[in-house]
């Protein structure tokens, strides 16, 4: 089973890319919504949380994990990389990687929640491979609720997301990260207000890309990961919202479990 987890629903997306890329493999979502969100918490606490949802999927029977959310791979991944000794995979360095191929000039946009873009994670990734690129990050704090709301095509939502591309719009970036798990579900509207000449990079389609490789250069985890196409989903609170966003991203009914950990 591949494990993936999230503060909340947002992780489905990556749920819905690794589906497409590679389809059939057995997956086990953890979606903290308990605790959610992760973006306005500081870095110990996500750090513990990010612990506890691994050995989650881990007794779940997951052979390979991925952290969904930006968030927690922004301020975790590497206190978990040195900790576990099982495949774990965040979703910043794809997306980086993916940026740097996809950029023309360099001139890269970031957003993220508040505690990604001031973790500094993606303009370090970005520094260390292109020392000349020049970066631009914004964090959009107003998204992610927005988004759990189910506002995708309300007016509003498109005059906050013109706000926060703004100060983007004016450096001309040519590239832009959508660094939250979030984002994905609000790419046409970000793809009009930023403009149609930038490459949007969703990390969402970088992660089932780079686990599509692993999984090919790896035929001994692959083979052990079974390939039913059994989705189990499990969350720590029910939540309305959860039923309703899971649904809108994954197009299909769901059921899902609620787990005390
Ligand atoms: N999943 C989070 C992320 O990708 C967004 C929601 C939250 O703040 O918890 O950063």
């Amino acid at each position: 089973m591949i494990g993936i987890f999230d503060s909340g629903v947002g992780g489905l997306t990556v749920v819905r890319a690794i589906a497409e890329k590679i389809p059939g493999y057995d997956m086990v979502y953890f979606g903290d919504t308990a605790h959610t969100p992760y973006g306005t918490k500081s870095a110990d606490t996500v750090i513990g949380y990010t612990i506890r949802n691994i050995e989650f999927l881990l007794h779940q029977g997951a052979k390979v994990i991925i952290i969904a959310c930006n968030t927690a791979s922004s301020v975790a991944s590497a206190r978990v990389l040195e900790q576990f000794a099982f495949p774990i995979f965040e979703v910043i360095t794809p997306a980086v990687d993916h940026a740097l191929t996809a950029s023309t000039n360099l001139n890269i946009g970031i957003m993220g929640t508040r505690a990604t873009i001031s973790s500094g994670i993606y303009e370090k990734k970005i520094m260390e491979n292109q020392p000349t690129a020049r970066i631009h990050s914004v964090a959009c704090p107003l998204l992610v609720p927005l988004v759990e709301e189910g506002w995708l095509k309300k007016r509003e939502t498109a005059m906050i997301v013109k706000k926060y591309l703004q100060p983007l719009k004016i450096r001309q970036i040519d590239t832009l990260i959508l660094g939250c798990t979030h984002y994905p579900l609000l790419k046409k509207v970000i793809q009009r207000k930023i403009g149609q000449h930038v490459t949007l990079i969703d990390s969402s389609i970088c992660i089932s890309e780079r686990i599509k490789k692993f999984l090919s250069d790896n035929r001994d985890i692959d083979l052990q990961l079974g390939q039913n196409g059994y989705l189990s989903l499990f969350v720590s609170d029910v939540t309305d919202q959860f039923k309703k966003i899971a649904e809108m991203t994954l197009k299909t009914h769901i059921t899902f479990e609620c787990v005390k950990i």
